[in-house]
């Protein structure tokens, strides 16, 4: 949160000489309006510069869903209903395949969704794709690494090339019905959620909690209606709104060819739903007129990767411990050095022992 708050607080020099100047400029200037031809003008500049400089790969994809029973229910008789895509960005570190594991098992329990996995890396990473598959859930694993020109950046356009990657993938794929959901791999998702979105006509909106400084984010509605916005982030922002915040029906979405999402971090929400032609009386309130919260803004908290100082020579078939540390290295939580990181302790009755003890 602390991270997205100062990205979204400081105007990005870097950004702004960037060649996305006329998206960047917008807000920064204090209007708060924006014409459609400029909005028409960036997502083609967008777009073409999309193709070239950020290439996706598919790195894994199953369209079988091979889970038996889904919330008590055989699979077959959820067959009628639309097909939500959940699309998760998501970038190695640490905390990944916890948050994603996490995640999935939350997944698991929803019926007729097609997950969509867009990892900020260069290559596929063989260890998510196994780990993708294993669940059963229908999938789409994408590497779509953030431009290289964004890597010095001060605040980072963290998710964006990922959440486009995706949106190419469902164009690619002409998929024009079910619903469009951006979930990130640290929230926390109330079962309800998805049945409140599966039936989203245009956008539908909902709160968020963990929110910045109210704890929460979301629409005011009011009659039924949503009249205005409860953010305390505006910054001329006309949807301060946070990505969890709202879904999208893909039949709606395929009438706005211009649809994308910008490289400027806190406007990222702002300008996609700009780009789709949203307008105050289409948003659909959900969640009994926006009075529940169904999804939270959890974040865990980041640890830099380690290095445990262990001998490789102890790291054979003599032990569970060349196989385990193999796991946590190609998971990306930590590894093992000879001569690096902290002393590895083995320890028996209470007492550390050399690792020759055990093993020799
Ligand atoms: C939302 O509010 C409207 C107007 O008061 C009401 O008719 C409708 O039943 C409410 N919807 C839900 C799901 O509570």
């Amino acid at each position: 949160m602390l991270e997205k708050l100062l990205q979204r607080a400081k105007d990005n020099p870097s950004l702004l000489s960037s060649p996305l100047t006329t998206i960047a400029t917008y807000p920064t200037n204090g209007s708060s309006s924006v014409s459609a031809r400029d909005m028409q003008n960036s997502s083609n500049v967008l777009d073409n510069k999309l193709a070239n400089e950020s290439p996706t790969t598919l790195c894994g994809e199953s369209f079988n869903d091979t889970r038996l029973y889904i919330q008590d229910r055989p699979r077959q008789e959820w067959a009628n209903l639309s097909t939500i895509y959940f699309v998760t960005p998501t970038y190695p570190r640490r905390e990944q395949v916890p948050e994603l594991t996490r995640l999935a098992y939350t997944l698991l329990h929803v019926p007729r969704l097609h997950w969509i996995v867009a990892n900020d890396h260069n290559a596929c990473n063989p260890y998510l794709d196994t780990l993708l598959n294993r669940f059963g859930i229908p999938y789409t694993h994408l590497a779509s690494p953030m431009p290289q020109r964004f890597h010095k950046a001060e605040s980072k356009p963290r998710g964006v090339a990922n959440r486009r990657a995706a949106m190419q993938w469902l164009r690619q794929h002409n998929i024009t019905t079910g619903v469009l959901y951006f979930g990130d791999d640290d929230n926390t998702y109330d079962l309800k959620l998805f049945s409140e979105i599966r039936d989203t006509k245009h956008v539908s909106m909902f709160p968020v909690g963990l929110i910045a400084n109210y704890g929460i984010s979301g629409p005011v509605v009011c009659k039924g209606k949503v009249i205005g916005f409860l953010d305390s982030w505006v910054a001329g922002r006309r949807w301060p709104v946070d990505m969890a915040g709202f879904a999208v029906s893909l039949s709606y979405m395929a009438e706005h060819p211009n649809a994308s999402m910008p490289y400027k971090p806190g406007y990222e929400e702002d300008y996609f739903l700009r780009s789709i032609g949203l307008t105050l009386d289409m948003i659909e309130p959900k969640g009994s007129n926006c009075t529940e919260i169904l999804v939270w803004h959890t974040q865990t908290k980041n640890h830099e990767r380690t290095m445990v100082k262990l001998n490789h020579e102890y790291l054979d078939d003599r032990s569970n411990l060349g196989a385990l540390f193999k796991a946590l290295s190609d998971m990306g939580v930590s590894g093992a050095s000879d001569s690096e990181g902290q002393k590895a302790i083995i320890s028996k009755n209470g007492k550390s022992k050399p690792l020759g003890y055990f093993l020799s």
